[in-house]
């Protein structure tokens, strides 16, 4: 019987200064496996396809697995192999909120390339399965922006270029990643809504200047410009006002020392970046925030996960 399960961690985009550019993969500190698993096994010729959803966040998906966005990613995926996939057994372990602003749908479809494709001996290399994940991922957010969908895959802080393959900045030794989970729902498709279809000329440059200059701060680890520029000038002013609890998190956090905080993605997840040392009283400060707003929230501390999704288990008996 052949077997394959595949993960794929938390994301959050836009991180906070590159709306639809910027991208990390997290993981929690202690050392938890957080985010979506896809397990795929082979039946006879005899047998009808089945998907099967189990985790926390299984019965808030779509009840028809039709509409499910694992099943409609095998469809894209055999598409860009050409060859049809034979009768599978599926299964999705949905371990991340849907709707949370954590990459739930982007980890969902790259669990499920990263499983396809290890299943299949591996005939799509990243930048195809970037592809056939990116597509699926559009179908649930309403638009193609890969800075979920590409940290998820490739781990690490990733930068989405204009045209050519996505990028991995560093991200500064002694920096945390606090995300506060709160128990609230926005699509992304009504989170991006809201925003403007034009900007002016002057927050163009503004943001233009306050993503190069992160990016610097970046590479050469100033605290004082991330800081600076850990902010997002672009989505979140739109945003703020659909997800209960966000500035009072928010203010929070800055209050407990971290260098900035953001909505993660579309939200309504925040997270915040913060020393080490702080990211406990960060933590604290961003539950309460919620909590002080009538909304209760899951708070972890990450560090970037630099992996992505992975295989975890291959080729093996299909454990009973
Ligand atoms: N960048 C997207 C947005 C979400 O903010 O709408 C993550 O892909």
């Amino acid at each position: 019987v052949r077997y394959v399960r595949a993960f794929a961690p938390a994301g959050i985009g836009n991180f906070a200064a590159g709306f639809d550019v910027l991208g990390a993969a997290v993981a929690p500190v202690n050392g938890g496996l957080w985010g979506d698993m896809v397990e795929i096994a082979e039946i006879t010729a005899a047998d009808e396809s089945s998907f099967t959803c189990t985790g926390p966040f299984a019965h808030r998906l779509p009840a028809d697995p039709r509409d499910n966005l694992v099943v409609r990613t095998l469809a894209f995926f055999a598409e860009a192999t050409g060859i049809p996939l034979p009768p599978l057994a599926i299964t999705l372990h949905k371990g991340l909120p849907v709707k949370s602003g954590l990459g739930s749908s982007a980890a969902s479809a790259v669990a499920a390339v990263v499983a396809l494709n290890a299943w299949s001996g591996g005939p799509l290399d990243s930048a195809r399965l970037l592809e056939v994940a990116g597509r699926a991922e559009s179908l649930a957010s309403g638009a193609l922006h890969l800075d979920n969908v590409a940290p998820i895959l490739l781990g690490g802080l990733i930068l989405v270029p204009p045209e050519s393959l996505p990028r991995r900045l560093p991200f500064p030794t002694g920096l945390a990643v606090v995300v506060a989970s709160p128990a609230l729902e926005l699509a992304t498709v009504e989170a991006r809504r809201v925003l403007p279809k034009d900007v002016s000329l002057g927050l163009t440059v503004v943001h233009a200047q306050n993503l190069a200059a992160f990016v610097h701060a970046l590479h050469t680890g100033d605290r004082p410009l991330l800081r600076e520029t850990l902010h997002d000038l672009l989505a979140e002013p739109f945003r703020a006002g659909l997800v209960r609890g966000f500035r009072e998190a928010q203010q929070g956090a800055l209050k407990a020392g971290a260098l900035g905080a953001s909505l993660s993605g579309a939200g309504p997840a925040v997270f915040a970046v913060a020393e080490e040392g702080d990211a406990p009283a960060v933590a604290a400060a961003l539950e309460a925030g919620f909590r002080g707003a009538g909304v209760a929230a899951t708070v972890r501390i990450c560090r970037i996960d630099e992996r992505g999704a992975r295989v975890l288990a291959e080729e093996g008996e299909v454990p009973s």
